[in-house]
């Protein structure tokens, strides 16, 4: 099948005929195995991984499917280098979880012209022509952000500040709520919805106040070397918004060298994105105080999706996978123990 549509590709960028997405199913041919291109973000994180797997596990033993994967290590213009020689492959599908968001409208018209379906997982892309993919399918990164806002509303930090020798002032000045934010990719959706629901928080709460922004890359190395730097000057912190898991198990590592408590019994409240098990079993020993849920196991309904496309049935452009918020009274051992990823 591959070399089938390498050989069609040609001569249709010979001729100049590529055109819009197949509609139908693809006509069976002596070898009707489904070849899928996917081209994964990297392997930063431990949800990462788990996706890797999920994916791979999903596709790979199944006769009726060869499936591709490229590791971009985190590099957009690893991933371009990758579909294009999915496109000169002539494989059936493209599967992209896109490091970032911006930048794909070139590489996505090409694999249009090539008439290849594309399926974006994970994150997004920033095109405004939806008919350049099939459907996008991940987590609701705006609704992880706000699940954490919501829970930080109801925490409590220390008394209420009065200015004695101002009268007018009694009911104004609550305690300064310090968040430290550490972000991940810098134009990632998981990135961009997680600040933009903690900045949004902020502009509503006159005393919160973002104290710094380090950059952390959703790594757990580069997230240890800014938490380090930082806390040399600056030991000030009440809430620690921390964009991934092992972004958080680095500034942990920071703040235990630096002497600085956390978690249920410390100084600073810790909220983390993923929910991995490591971070669900801090949670449960009191380390860490919210862990907000990122699925990575959706390999099963990207296949699913597949598999209704290639019956030619219409399926959904944009499909969120179920998520959920953890603090330590909703964990149990039992549950941690059976975290999948
Ligand atoms: O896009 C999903 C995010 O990317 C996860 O929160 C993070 O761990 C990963 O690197």
């Amino acid at each position: 099948m591959k070399r089938f549509f390498s050989i069609l590709l040609t001569i249709s960028l010979v001729l100049g005929l590529a055109g819009c997405y197949r509609t139908q199913p693809t006509e069976p041919t002596e070898d009707d195995t489904f070849v899928i291109g996917f081209s994964q973000v990297g392997s930063e994180s431990d949800w990462r991984i788990a996706n890797t797997k999920s994916m791979t596990e999903t596709f790979d033993g199944d006769p009726d499917y060869e499936f591709i994967m490229e590791n971009a290590r985190q590099k957009q213009e690893n991933q371009f280098a990758s579909v294009r020689r999915f496109i000169l492959d002539g494989v059936d599908l493209i599967i992209i979880a896109p490091t970032v968001e911006d930048g794909w409208l070139t590489v996505l018209t090409e694999i249009h012209d090539a008439n290849i379906p594309v399926i974006i997982i994970d994150r997004s892309v920033a095109v405004w022509d939806e008919n350049l993919y099939l459907a996008n399918i991940g987590s609701d990164f705006m609704s992880q952000g706000q699940l954490a806002v919501q829970w930080l509303e109801k925490q409590t930090f220390g008394e209420t500040e009065t200015d004695e020798t101002d009268p007018a002032s009694t009911d104004s000045a609550e305690t300064t709520v310090k968040i430290l934010h550490l972000q991940g990719t810098i134009g990632a959706t998981a990135q961009i919805k997680r600040t933009q629901a903690l900045e949004e928080a902020v502009e509503s709460h006159e005393n919160w106040e973002i104290t710094s922004q380090l950059y952390g890359d959703f790594t757990e190395a580069k997230a240890y070397e800014v938490m380090t730097e930082y806390l040399k000057e600056n030991t000030d912190i009440d809430v620690l918004y921390s964009e991934n898991d092992n972004m958080t198990f680095g500034a942990m590592r920071a703040l235990d060298e630096a002497g600085i408590t956390y978690g249920k019994d410390g100084q600073v409240k810790i909220i983390t994105f993923d929910a991995t098990k490591e971070a669900l079993q801090y949670c449960l020993d009191g380390k860490i105080d919210l862990c907000v849920e990122c699925n990575p196991m959706f390999g099963p309904q990207v296949k699913e999706l597949i598999e209704k496309y290639r019956n030619g049935e219409t399926i959904p452009k944009h499909v969120h996978v179920d998520e959920s918020a953890y603090t330590a009274d909703d964990l149990t051992q039992e549950f941690v123990d059976a975290r999948p990823y």
